[in-house]
């Protein structure tokens, strides 16, 4: 409709709906031999996709759900309590994850203090305030950017702008304040929480 086409696509990824709202469109495409990425972005402190494994699991912890081939952390995968709550689910969208293992979706993890520090740019040069799952994909945008200014290389970036961080005032806060830390999930505690996947 904008006569243009992305090269990559970023969006914030907890379940993956609006990763697969934006992303899954072109996706048809890329099966096709098109050159677009199309990426995830998730918290360090949450993994999913850039550590967990493709397994049946559930989807909640109370083990009600059927059991989904996914990527997952594990069901009783407790993540730290980041700002990002939206983004804090140890599983991922079957059809995404099926796409990752593929090799047709990227992923990448960010810390949430240069997630914020992004947000904090976004905010003050286009004027609206990102809720912090949204500034995980806004960092990767920043990155993608400086990337291709370096390169001399001129990409058209494409991005869910998931929602607005009206009710994130605290965390900005903290961020603001320098009181807000990182949490890297450690590789051995994935290793421990997949320790409970059912045995299928
Ligand atoms: C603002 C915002 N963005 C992104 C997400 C991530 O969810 P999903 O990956 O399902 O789109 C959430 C989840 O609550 C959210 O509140």
């Amino acid at each position: 409709m904008i006569g243009d086409y992305p090269d990559v696509i970023f969006a914030p990824c907890g379940g993956g709906s609006n990763l697969g709202g934006i992303a899954l469109p072109f996706m048809r495409d890329k099966i096709n031999g098109k050159d677009v990425r199309i990426v995830a972005v998730e918290p360090a402190s949450c993994p999913t996709f850039t550590k967990g494994i493709f397994a049946y699991d559930y989807a909640d912890v109370a083990k009600m759900t059927p059991l989904l081939y996914m990527y997952t952390l594990g069901h009783n995968f407790m993540p730290p309590s980041i700002h990002a709550g939206g983004l804090r689910y140890h599983g991922d969208s079957p059809i995404l994850s099926q796409l990752r293992k593929d090799g047709l979706l990227d992923a990448v993890a960010y810390n949430q203090t240069e997630v914020f520090k992004a947000g904090e740019l976004f905010a003050r040069t286009e004027g609206i305030i990102p809720a912090p799952e949204t500034c995980h994909a806004i960092k990767a945008v920043i990155d993608e950017a400086v990337k291709a200014r370096d390169e001399g290389k001129e990409k058209t970036i494409l991005f869910c702008f998931s929602g607005h961080g009206h009710f994130d005032m605290a965390s900005y806060d903290l961020f603001l304040s320098g009181q807000m830390k990182d949490y890297e999930y450690p590789e051995d505690k994935v290793m421990e929480a997949l320790e409970y996947l059912p045995k299928v």
